[in-house]
């Protein structure tokens, strides 16, 4: 019997034609899986890919009596629980590479539609309120030359930090430790706590994984250090930034604006920020790109595929997975 893969939703591309010469693939359609059909396709499958909307707590990975792997179409994994993932001999995976510099290109695209005001702008286009060049109209910031501060200084941070380059900025970074100094040179980013970073950035971008530690990471009171004509960017996850805390600071003006891909409780976005003029606000498309969206998919589909064949996954988070578990205590 061929192997049984469940896939939470169809995928850009071809590359589950690979996977369906080797398996039975069970392609989720309509919709995000509810609980109790996530539940049903796990139990059923001997792999899956799996979404980042998609709860994979131990309860859910439990049910996998067969399962060998979650390869997840995302680089962040908040959404497993990959130690128990571990426990339970189940491969984790996720698409590290191939959206960096497609989520950097977005952090950059958000700091400058907020700092030029692009948003803003097109709505009064089209509102057929441009009635003409004026020298005051939709004042922005001057970008070039500014300090930007990077919070987590992996692959999509330092990709972030490379395009400082070509804006004559200067970088500082904040993050679990210092870079190798040969590459903080390469990057010309200085190291700093993030409270000093908070108070010397005219941009801040956000680009560190979620992890119950980092929970509203940026709150009232980091808000409070931020220079008031600077501009927050999360292209990480919604739940680093206390959302509440964010509106009331762009609605006082004690920051200047914030540009947003993330949101705590997507698709629920916080109804203050709707409000907030100076918010540009994205529905999580950092990595979408055709591109990167086809290479994601790929990334997944060679997980499986190793998993499949009793090998290591390349991308696997936690490779020693296929060691422990599998015959401890799974079945039953
Ligand atoms: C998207 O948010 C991802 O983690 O890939
Ligand atoms: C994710 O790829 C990161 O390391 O930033």
């Amino acid at each position: 019997m061929k192997p049984n893969i469940f896939v939470t939703r169809p995928l850009p591309g071809d590359h589950l034609e690979r996977l369906a010469r080797i398996a039975d693939v069970n392609v989720h359609e309509g919709g995000d899986p509810s609980p109790a059909e996530l539940e049903r396709g796990i139990a059923e499958a001997d792999g899956a890919i799996t979404m980042l909307v998609n709860p994979m707590g131990r309860g859910m990975l439990s049910k996998g009596k067969k399962l060998k792997i979650v390869a997840n179409y995302a680089v962040g994994y908040d959404n497993i629980d990959v130690a128990a993932a571990t426990e339970l001999g189940i491969w984790v995976a996720n698409t590290p590479d191939v959206l960096t510099e497609a989520t950097a290109d977005m952090a950059w695209a958000l700091l400058l539609a907020v700092s030029r005001r692009i948003a803003e702008g097109d709505r009064l286009v089209r509102e057929g309120k441009f009635d003409g060049w004026k020298p005051d109209l939709l004042l922005g910031r001057q970008v070039y030359g500014k300090t930007l501060g990077i919070v987590g200084m992996g692959r999509i941070g330092q990709a972030a930090a490379r395009r400082a380059a070509g804006f004559g900025m200067r970088v500082l970074y904040s993050g679990r430790r210092p870079l190798d100094p040969v590459l903080a040179n390469e990057l010309r980013a200085e190291y700093a706590e993030l409270e000093r970073l908070l108070r010397e950035s005219d941009y801040v971008s956000l680009h560190a994984p979620f992890s119950e530690a980092n929970r509203h990471l940026i709150g009232a009171e980091q808000l409070r250090m931020m220079k008031p004509d600077a501009i927050l960017i999360n292209t990480a996850r919604g739940a680093l930034v206390d959302e509440r805390a964010l509106a009331d600071a762009l609605k006082r003006r004690t920051i200047a604006g914030a540009g947003l891909d993330v949101f705590e409780r997507e698709p629920l976005v916080e109804p203050l920020l709707l409000q907030c003029d100076n918010a540009v606000l994205a529905p999580h498309t950092g990595s979408a790109t055709r591109e990167t969206r086809g290479e994601m998919a790929g990334l997944c589909v060679d997980a499986v595929i190793a998993a499949l064949q009793g090998e290591i996954p390349r991308t696997a988070l936690n490779p020693q997975a296929g060691a422990s578990g599998r015959e401890a205590g799974r079945k039953g």
